[in-house]
């Protein structure tokens, strides 16, 4: 069974402990509040053996709550200082959303300069560190499980697009925001985050190095973000599950580097099945994989229409729709659009900045987006314009 907080302990903000001026507004905003006394006791003061993780929003600690449960503790870096409304405004929107395949958001803290988020805690952390990137640990992921895991995401993400008033863009689907309960059901983490740091922070290098191979082409040179652009990451995400490899592996030979790239030729030889995992030692349905790699090089066309949406995607995955009917051409490669070196030496190069000027889905619908960012190159991977391109 998953690990989930008790009863709700949901309450009004106590009018005494905040400013008089905000006390008629802040009265309608029901969250479990949490001091940051509390916080530090649960974490041990926030010890480094209680650090789990960091990101670009800032570090997370592993906590126990008074009332008992495990909590992942999101201390926001410093330049998420909004103001309390502005902040409990946020988290509200965001501690409503209620959805199986989604993190809980549990509470928060919002004293002093503090600007904390309480989620759920999950047990067998990311795909990225169990399953993809990482050292693959004890776990095992048979197909039953990634079946399992690819249409989880894909059902929390068409509940985010499709479900949830204003529809959200998550803007962050990789495999380090799919996290897993201790039955390895997958949780989208991070969504909803928009505005929690203001888009004037440029830099936050630690989302990019692991983020680079999920960006659609058009998010990422003309920083147009609409749905379309969560279901490019989705079909990279879909692709990385059932080959177990990380969308960027540069130890391979050059023409298998990149995932889609090697999906693509693969696809145009009907050779598909090479691309699953083989880890799997056979034991997996060969039409259903292919069906899923289909799928994922249809979510990453080069030409965000021909994307299907995700709901869409959930009938194929689940084999309600029929995606052999669909023709898929050629993905979107970022890596045919900008120039991506592996250099021994790197020096710093110019920024590309993703940062959109407003966090409204660009296509015009009311469709709320996470935070903008700046895409700042890590020292791995370095990545340039090429100007003719674009
Ligand atoms: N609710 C949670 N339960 C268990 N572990 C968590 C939880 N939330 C985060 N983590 C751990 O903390 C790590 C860091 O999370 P965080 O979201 O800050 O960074 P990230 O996902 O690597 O990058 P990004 O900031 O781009 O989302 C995660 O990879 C995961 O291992
Ligand atoms: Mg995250």
């Amino acid at each position: 069974m998953s690990s989930c907080f008790p009863c709700s302990r949901s309450r009004r903000l106590d009018p005494g402990t905040h400013d008089p001026e905000f006390d008629d507004e802040l009265s309608e905003i029901r969250i479990n509040l949490f001091s940051y006394k509390e916080l530090r006791k649960a974490t041990n003061d926030f010890s480094p053996a209680n650090k789990i993780g960091e990101g670009g929003f800032g570090s997370v600690f592993k906590g126990k709550l008074r009332n008992g449960p495990m909590a992942a503790i999101k201390v926001l870096s410093s330049e998420s200082r909004q103001g309390v409304k502005e902040f409990l405004t946020e988290i509200q929107v965001i501690s409503d959303i209620k959805h199986e395949n989604l993190v809980k958001l549990y509470g928060c803290c919002a004293e002093g300069n503090h600007r904390i988020l309480i989620y759920n805690y999950l047990e067998n952390n990311s795909l990225a560190e169990s399953l993809i990137g990482g050292s693959r640990k004890s776990i095992h992921f048979n197909w039953k499980t990634r079946v399992k895991i690819c249409i989880g995401v894909a059902k929390g993400l068409a509940f985010l697009h499709e479900e949830v008033t204003p529809h959200i863009i998550h803007r962050d689907i990789k495999a380090s925001n799919i996290l897993l309960d201790e039955d390895l059901n997958p949780k989208i983490s991070d969504f909803g985050l928009a505005k929690l740091i203001p888009s004037t922070v440029t830099h936050v290098s630690t989302r990019v190095a692991g983020t680079i191979g999920y960006l659609a082409p058009e998010y990422a040179i003309r920083g147009q973000l609409t749905r379309r652009a969560d279901i490019y990451s989705f079909g990279v995400l879909l692709i990385e599950i059932v080959s177990g490899r990380c969308n960027t592996n540069r130890k391979l030979p050059v023409d298998e580097q990149f995932i889609l790239e090697r999906a693509w030729k693969l696809y145009e030889k009907n050779e598909l099945v090479a691309l699953v995992d083989t880890s799997l030692d056979g034991e997996f349905d060969p039409v259903e994989a292919c069906r899923f790699l289909k799928i994922g090089l249809l979510c990453t066309q080069d030409s965000p229409k021909l994307r299907p949406t995700m709901s869409n995607v959930v009938q194929m995955l689940i084999g309600k729709k029929d995606a052999d009917e669909i023709t898929v051409t050629k993905p979107g490669l970022i890596s045919d659009i900008m120039d991506l070196k592996n250099r021994s030496n790197p020096k710093p190069e110019q920024d590309i900045d993703l940062t959109t000027s407003s966090n409204y889905d660009s296509s015009g619908s009311n469709t709320l987006v996470n935070t903008s960012f700046t895409f700042a190159p890590s020292s791995q991977t370095t990545a340039t314009f090429s100007q003719s391109s674009i």
